[in-house]
């Protein structure tokens, strides 16, 4: 399409607003971008003040793509309004996790499973933030040596709640966290089930073994809300199918697609030096036999969210990822 695409982005928030900049920053081709809430207002959004609409079905008439940022769950935005958009010619990203499990809808990290688009039915899934920074690093590893096996801890940001985490550190508001969460450190996201995982624990067994399309990986996370503003950091162990070495597992990662590999173990990337950069930051490696370890770094907004979103909608339209 010559004159560009007219973009819908529903929600103005946290990641809202960081779709509206990631397809200014990436050059999407656009004619119009729309900013789709709950309210109608003005507000200021990348640098730029938007009229934003309500989203509603009528405004999605006319737009190609749509990017979901709103709220999940039932009463949601993308359960409310996905498929309206879809009857309407659009091809919707969500970025929440009402879909991902759906098996007729493909959950993509496109430096993993971008084949996974082909023959898509309009709506694609977004996968879950501390997922995709992992599965980046772990694509490669299953490739070259096999993964049988993976136990990661998460040191996640407050904006992964979105606006109103901020405002917990921030503000001292109190109904967003189990616990206070300045100068804290929370080992619950979401909510326990009956196995005692919690919600983004069995986020990141689930959609990683359907990213990695290896239905029996093992992956035992904790995850845990730290106080920083932006950026997810893991603790990555390992257990490979076949034994490796340092100089092997370093090269694999330094050819990476989406990875920034750090050989120096004094030179580790943290959050707050990589939050604004859309890279997959590894550093800390250590191998021994069939064990690797490591640790990662990406800003939960942009690859964990914004720029994976719009990565989907550039291989969809064939621009570069
Ligand atoms: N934050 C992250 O790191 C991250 C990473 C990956 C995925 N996600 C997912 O991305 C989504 C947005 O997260 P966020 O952090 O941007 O949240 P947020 O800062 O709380 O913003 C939510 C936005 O969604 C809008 N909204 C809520 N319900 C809506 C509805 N029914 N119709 C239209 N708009 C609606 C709100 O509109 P009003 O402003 O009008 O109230 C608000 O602008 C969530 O599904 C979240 O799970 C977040």
């Amino acid at each position: 399409m010559s004159d560009g695409y007219t973009v819908a982005v529903v929600g103005a928030g946290m990641v809202g607003e960081k779709l509206v900049g990631e397809l200014r920053r990436r050059r999407f081709p656009l004619r119009e971008l729309r900013v789709l809430a709950r309210s109608a207002r003005r507000a200021v959004l990348d640098g730029e003040t938007f009229e934003v609409g309500v989203a509603e079905p009528e405004a999605f008439e006319g737009v190609d793509y749509a990017f979901f940022a709103g709220t999940e769950g039932e009463k949601g935005a993308a359960v409310q309004l996905a498929r309206e958009a879809i009857e309407r010619g659009a091809v919707v990203i969500d970025n929440g996790s009402d879909f991902r499990l759906d098996p007729d809808v493909p959950l993509v990290v496109p430096e993993v499973n971008a084949g996974a688009l082909e023959g898509h039915h309009g709506l694609i899934a977004n996968a879950n933030c501390s997922t995709i920074q992992m599965v980046v690093t772990l694509a490669p590893l299953a490739r070259e040596f096999g993964v049988e096996k993976v136990v990661v801890s998460t040191y996640q940001a407050v904006s992964g709640s979105g606006r109103g985490g901020v405002e917990a550190l921030e503000g001292g508001r109190k109904d967003v966290y189990p616990k206070q969460i300045a100068g804290n450190a929370i080992p619950l996201i979401g909510s326990i089930g009956e196995d005692g995982r919690t919600t983004e624990e069995r986020k990141m067994l689930q959609e990683s073994r359907r990213i990695l399309d290896l239905p029996d990986l093992e992956v035992h996370a904790t995850t845990v809300r730290i106080p920083v503003h932006t950026g997810h950091s893991e603790s990555v162990y390992v257990e490979t199918t076949r034994e490796t070495t340092l100089d092997e597992v370093a090269e694999v990662l330094a050819g990476a697609p989406g990875v920034t590999f750090s050989g120096d173990a004094n030179d580790f990337p943290t959050p707050l030096e990589h939050a604004g950069d859309s890279g997959v930051h590894v550093g800390r490696l250590r191998v021994s036999g069939r064990s690797v370890a490591y640790w990662c770094v990406s800003d939960n907004l942009l690859k964990g969210a914004a720029t994976n979103a719009v990565q989907i909608a550039e291989t969809l339209v064939g621009a570069r990822v």
